[in-house]
C-alpha cells in the first residue's frame, strides 16, 4: 500500500538537454528503483533553472525533454508522481515562508552558491540564485519526504532542509518531517572517458569524454572505443593505477547487472580492445531503444502533457495540505471562500 511506504522526493534540473551516462547510471536508475519501495515524487525543477539566465524557448523544450528522458528511463507515472515544479504553485509559496526563517549568514554559507556566483561574476548573480537552496528546502518539506536521493554535492542543501524543518517545528509546533540525514549513495560513479579521474559531466573539457544518451549511437560507440586507458595490458579493477579500465568495467557491470570480478575473469588474457569493442556494443544496445523511447514521448506531446497534468494534481493534493498547515501555524489569517 502506497501510504505505508516511506516518501522519497528528488528534483532534476531541465538545463542539460540530453542526459549522460553518468547521470543515468549514478542517479536516474536509482529513482527508477525507488519507485518499488517508496512513495516517490520526482519533479523537473524549472523554477530552479531560472536562477541563472535562460532562453525561454530552450527552457520549455528542455523541460519536456527531461520528462521524456525520465519516462524513457523507466519512471512509471502509475508507480510514482512525476511533475513539473512550476505546475505546483505551493513551491514558491512555501519558499517565501522558508526565506523568512533562514538567516542571511546561514544562506551565505552555501558553497554551491559561492561557486556558482563566482562563475557568474558577483554583479550578475541574482537573489534567486542566492535563495536557490531555500526553494529546494520548500520542495522537500512540502511532501514530508523522508528520503532525498541526491548526489554528494547536495549534502549541504539537505542539511539546511533539516535545520529549517527543525526550526519551524520548534517555533510553531510539529509540522514538517525532517528528511533523512543520509544521502543515498550513488550506485555507480562514472568517470570521463578521456580523463578517468574526473567525474563524467556535461562541462567536460572534451566532448569525447562524455556519453550523451541522445547522441547518435555510432558516435557513442566510437567514444567508448577511444576511451583513454593505460599502457599496461592486464584487465583488472584498480581505480588508482587503472582508472580508465576500471571505469569501463564499472559501466559494463552496471549496464549488464554482472559483477566486476566476473567480468575480470572473463577478460583474463584478452586485450583492452576486446573489452572496448564489447562494451561499445552493450552501450549501443542500451542507448538505441532509449533514444527511440524518448523520441516517441516527444512526438506525442499530448500524452506527455497529460502525464504531467496528472502528476501535478497528485503532487498538489499533498503540497496544498502542507502549505495550509504551515500558513495556519505561522499565523496567517485564513481566506474565507
Ligand atoms: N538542487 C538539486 C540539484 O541541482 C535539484 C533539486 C531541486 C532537488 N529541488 C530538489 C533535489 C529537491 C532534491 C530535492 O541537483
Amino acid at each position: 500500500m502506497a501510504s505505508v511506504r516511506p516518501r522519497a522526493l528528488s528534483g532534476i534540473q531541465p538545463t542539460a538537454g540530453s542526459f549522460h551516462l553518468g547521470n543515468y547510471l549514478g542517479a536516474i536508475r536509482q529513482y527508477v528503483a525507488l519507485q518499488e519501495t517508496h512513495d516517490a515524487f520526482y519533479m523537473v525543477v524549472d523554477l530552479h533553472a531560472i536562477t541563472v539566465p535562460q532562453d525561454p524557448a530552450e527552457l520549455r523544450a528542455n523541460t519536456r525533454l527531461a520528462v521524456a528522458q525520465l519516462l524513457a528511463s523507466g519512471l512509471d507515472p502509475d508507480r510514482c508522481t512525476l511533475f513539473v515544479q512550476s505546475h505546483v504553485p505551493e513551491h514558491a509559496q512555501l519558499g517565501w515562508v522558508m526565506n523568512c526563517l533562514t538567516g542571511f549568514g546561514e544562506a551565505s554559507r552555501m558553497t554551491q552558491f559561492k561557486d556558482k556566483s563566482a562563475k557568474q561574476g558577483a554583479d550578475r548573480a541574482t537573489v534567486g540564485l542566492f535563495t536557490y537552496p531555500i526553494l529546494q528546502v520548500a520542495d522537500i518539506l512540502l511532501y514530508q519526504a523522508e528520503a532525498v536521493p541526491v548526489g554528494e554535492d547536495q549534502r549541504q542543501h539537505i542539511e539546511l532542509t533539516r535545520d529549517l524543518a527543525e526550526r519551524f517545528n520548534t517555533r510553531f509546533g510539529a509540522t514538517f518531517t525532517v528528511p533523512a540525514p543520509h544521502i543515498v549513495k550513488e550506485v555507480a560513479k562514472i568517470y570521463d572517458l578521456q580523463d578517468p579521474t574526473s567525474k563524467m559531466s556535461k562541462s567536460a573539457s572534451t566532448p569525447k569524454g562524455l556519453v550523451n544518451l541522445l547522441d547518435e549511437p555510432k558516435t557513442t560507440a566510437k567514444k567508448i572505443r577511444s576511451a583513454v586507458t593505460d599502457t599496461g595490458t592486464v584487465i583488472s579493477f584498480d581505480p588508482v593505477e587503472k582508472a580508465g579500465i576500471s571505469n569501463l568495467l564499472t559501466i559494463y557491470a552496471t549496464l549488464t547487472g554482472r559483477s566486476i570480478p566476473e567480468l575480470v575473469k572473463e577478460y583474463e588474457g584478452r586485450m583492452y580492445g576486446a573489452l572496448k569493442t564489447d562494451l561499445a556494443e552493450i552501450v549501443v544496445d542500451f542507448v538505441t531503444p532509449f533514444r527511440e523511447r524518448t523520441q516517441a514521448y516527444l512526438d506525442d506531446p499530448e500524452t506527455l502533457d497529460s502525464i504531467l497534468a496528472k502528476g501535478a494534481e497528485k503532487a498538489r493534493a499533498v503540497a496544498a495540505e502542507s502549505l495550509a498547515t504551515a500558513y495556519d501555524r505561522i499565523g496567517l489569517l485564513p481566506a474565507k471562500h
